[in-house]
């Protein structure tokens, strides 16, 4: 049996890689937690499924320890600050910890000797000032990053370039667009959405759906597929490579949140807040995914469409 790690285990792409790998039924799962983590996105899981440690990636003591322990074959990092606007708020604290959290995995894994596959969770958002003529977006095109989680993003990228030139440390990089389903945090566009639809329907909330900047696209996939993927890099992708993983195809904020609203009897007014709006947004972001599906085949199968309704009802549930 593979041992994988899985940092960020207790998040939404995390907690759906877990679901996925136990299909498999061909790996040991260890994940790591903090204290203060939140678990209810594992707590489907019966006992004995994966194996929980207590580790704070930011801190190298507690990095090495837990890496040590475990001697995964493989690790899929997804523990991030992972929310755009968090990180003008709290710059540093978000590059502080995309960045170190990075090299506290690497250093771990170089100094242990390990043969360890990592899995790098990279963003389309290092793509940033995408030009008209540059879309779809290959691998290639120059990284214009516009906020400091997209730096971030960038600095995790390149070290997982440096540490496979440097040190021969096994990385892939997967660089993913935007992608969602059940179990998204509610800051997020089309979960927020859902999330306000939801409790307006229930009456929690007065009839005014929120939003910021609407002409924005993105290039969405459901996390079902996008954790498929990252089993398909480390099992098939090329060492210190990097790979986009999107569907080829970008809705429309606006779009987004039409489709959503086509699922719902209830009149609801729409209402841009002033303070959803991005000091400078990433206006399109549409990818080119040849390079990934050459190298494995991947295809993504379930419709945004679903996606959205499976989000809506997952908000409805709750
Ligand atoms: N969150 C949010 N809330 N976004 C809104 C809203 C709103 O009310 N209204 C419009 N938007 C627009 C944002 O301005 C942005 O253009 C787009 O919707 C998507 O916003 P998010 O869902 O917050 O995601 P993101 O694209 O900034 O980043 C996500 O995708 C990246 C990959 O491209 C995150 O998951 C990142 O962690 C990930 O790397």
């Amino acid at each position: 049996m593979r041992k994988v790690l899985i940092t960020g285990v207790t998040g939404f792409a995390g907690s759906h890689l877990v679901d996925y790998l136990l299909t498999r039924n061909d790996c040991e799962i260890h994940g790591i937690w903090r204290w203060r983590s939140r678990t209810e996105n594992i707590e489907h899981l019966k006992p004995g499924q994966i194996t929980l440690h207590e580790c704070e990636l930011r801190d190298a003591t507690s990095t090495y320890d837990t890496i040590a322990k475990i001697k995964p074959d493989w690790i899929f990092h997804l523990a991030a600050q992972s929310f755009v606007p968090t990180s003008w708020v709290a710059p540093s604290e978000s590059l502080q910890t995309n960045i170190m959290a990075q090299v506290n995995i690497f250093e771990a894994v170089r100094r242990l000797g390990l043969k360890t596959r990592i899995q790098l969770a990279c963003s389309s958002e290092e793509y940033g000032m995408v030009f008209a003529d540059e879309v779809p977006i290959k691998e290639t095109n120059p990284l214009r990053p516009l906020s400091p989680y997209a730096v971030s993003k960038v600095a995790q990228d390149m070290l997982g370039y440096q540490y496979w030139m440097s040190w021969k440390v096994d990385s892939v990089r997967t660089r993913g667009f935007n992608h969602e389903g059940p179990r998204r945090g509610p800051v997020f566009v089309a979960s927020d959405f859902a999330k306000q639809i939801a409790d307006i329907e229930k009456g929690r909330k007065a009839p005014v759906l929120h939003v910021g900047n609407l002409d924005a696209k993105r290039d969405f996939t459901d996390v079902r597929d996008m954790v498929r993927a990252y089993v398909l890099a480390l099992e098939k992708c090329e060492p210190g490579e990097v790979y986009n993983i999107c569907r080829g195809q970008c809705w429309t904020i606006r779009e987004t949140l039409d489709m959503l609203l086509a699922h719902t009897k209830t009149k609801i007014e729409v209402k841009q807040d002033p303070a959803r709006l991005r000091p400078s947004d990433v206006q399109i972001l549409l990818g080119d995914n040849s390079k990934f599906v050459k190298q494995t085949g991947w295809q993504p199968v379930i419709p945004f469409e679903q996606t959205l309704s499976d989000m809506l009802e997952y908000w409805r549930a709750r």
